[in-house]
């Protein structure tokens, strides 16, 4: 491989994914975006990152100080033991600092860029942060006086041969051109609030001169000790052999209707409204699998924890339910991966790396996702839903998963609106719905659509027991008139 193609671990393995190996080796990096985002968090896990690989690291702070950093670290349960942290602080009058530079805030600019190349060249450090230079900014005269010293300080760095990441506080639009055009790669990081919940964090490569790297946006976000990063789904990218499967319900006179079992890589959507049995159907589909043993991750968006695991132990049994990866235990390894996500909270690039996680890792062969709606109001501010729920499906298929999504809609379908619009990139469709008579309510079913195979047209009676679903006669305008009981087979 060429020298210049050698690549750096960021020490966020996912980060990695994106730059398609990592950062550039002995090239200079800028790292963008608003306070907040998270520069110093990457800066400080790219260093610890390097001192584990025993690289030497130097890290020289212009804005917080030292102890602010080692806070900021131990918060997040690191150490910085190793790495050299050297302030460059403008010191009020008259504080003795026997550890820092001396900077006076009226020096020139060249003089501090000058001060800074001379302490990376002194360190000799394999790895560099140099955080931020939005205090080499505020010294410029003017852009050209800039220009000037950002090319003189690439300069120097370069010939020095470390892998430098500058942290840039990105405080206007448009952002420092002079400073991406200097750089050998470029990440610009983003933060943005929702209505409602967490912000949302995401981030994209800008350039990484003479490297792949994976385009567009990719979710990411901080938790205490970790950065993670959720690389956006490409479908194409992912193929899957492995045996066929056919799981039929175990709801014999279902299976009928439905006109046999689903299959491997395909999807179906269940639509109906609340209470009717949407759920109970889709985890009927589970057991079944899990029955089978195969692995089953199950994403529920609406139910309380308690209720929700209640329900599922009833179907499976204690023994096959995993909740939340918390609870997963060698000796009886657990087929049905409960996940419950607060749609307030993650982001769809979030979510999408659990599925992946459950498909990839567990090798998951059935995905319910119940429901969808909550799941839509995450990504409707985004505008994108139908194409990120088209490479969500398409991305299943291709793993030879199945997927049932669940979803709510008050009245009649409407395939105009979400989530029924959803159904049109679905294989199967199944409709659960209320109707009256003799001033009782009862429930029905029917099979709208199936791409594979005939399915039966009937509607019919749908009954919730303590044992699942159960579908009674079929319905028609004759039994409805002469008032029988549309149970009574
Ligand atoms: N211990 C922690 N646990 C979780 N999140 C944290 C922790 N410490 C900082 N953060 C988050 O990291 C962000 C600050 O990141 P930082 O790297 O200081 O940003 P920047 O350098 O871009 O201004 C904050 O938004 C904060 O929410
Ligand atoms: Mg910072």
């Amino acid at each position: 491989m060429a020298p210049e193609l050698t690549r750096l671990a960021t020490g966020i393995p996912e980060l990695d994914a994106v730059l398609r190996g990592g950062l550039l080796r002995n090239r200079i990096h800028l790292i963008e975006g608003r306070p907040g985002t998270g520069k110093t968090t990457l800066g400080l896990r790219y260093l610890i990152e390097g001192i584990k690989a025993g690289d030497s690291c130097l890290y020289l702070t212009l804005s917080e100080s030292a102890d602010e950093l080692r806070a900021t670290a131990h918060n997040h349960g690191w150490s910085l033991d190793g790495i050299d942290l050297v302030e460059m602080l403008p010191l009020p009058p008259g504080a003795p600092a026997p550890q820092t530079i001396l900077l006076p805030t009226e020096s020139e600019l060249s003089e501090l860029v000058d001060r800074l190349a001379e302490r990376v060249e002194r360190s000799g450090a394999a790895r560099v942060v140099i955080d931020s230079m939005v205090e080499i900014r505020l010294l410029a005269r003017d852009s050209a006086h800039y220009r000037r010293q950002i090319i003189a300080l690439r300069q120097r760095l370069t010939q020095m041969g470390a892998s430098v990441l500058l942290l840039d506080d990105v405080t206007s639009d448009p952002p420092d051109f002079d400073l991406q055009s200097a750089a050998h790669g470029v990440i610009a990081l983003e933060q943005m609030e929702r209505s409602f919940g967490a912000a949302r964090r995401r981030l994209r490569v800008v350039k990484l001169r003479g490297g792949d790297f994976q385009s567009g946006w990719h979710d990411y976000a901080i938790l205490t000790g970790q950065v993670l990063v959720f690389p956006s789904l490409i479908a194409q990218e992912h193929q899957r052999d492995c045996p066929a499967l056919e799981i039929c319900s175990g709801i014999e006179r279902f299976d009928a209707l439905f006109g046999g079992p689903l299959t491997a890589g395909s999807s179906t959507m269940i639509l109906g409204p609340s209470g009717v049995g949407k759920t109970t159907l889709a985890l009927q589909y589970a057991l079944a699998t899990v029955r089978a043993g195969h692995d089953v991750g199950y994403f529920n968006f609406d139910e309380s924890e308690t209720t929700l695991r209640s329900r599922v132990v009833a179907h499976m049994g204690e023994g096959e339910v995993e909740n939340d990866g918390s609870n997963e235990d060698g000796e009886h390894p657990r087929h049905f991966h409960l996940r419950r996500v607060n749609p307030s909270r993650i982001s769809p690039g979030e979510f999408i790396w659990s599925v992946r996680r459950l498909v990839e890792d567990r090798n998951a062969r059935l995905i319910i996702i119940d429901s969808i709606n909550s799941y839509l109001d995450i990504i409707r501010e985004e505008k994108s839903l139908l194409p990120q729920m088209h490479e969500l499906f398409s991305y299943l298929s291709n793993m030879k998963v199945m997927a049932i999504i669940v979803g709510a809609h008050s009245a009649r379908l409407d395939t105009s609106k979400e989530p029924d619009a959803l159904s049109i990139i679905t294989d199967n469709i199944i409709s659960l719905r209320y109707y009256e008579r003799d001033n009782v309510v009862h429930k029905a079913i029917c099979v709208l659509k199936k791409r594979q195979g005939k399915h039966a047209p009937d509607i019919h009676a749908l009954e919730l027991t303590e044992e699942g679903v159960r579908i009674g006669a079929r319905i028609d305008v004759a039994d409805r008139e002469a008032g029988a009981s549309p149970l009574e087979a």
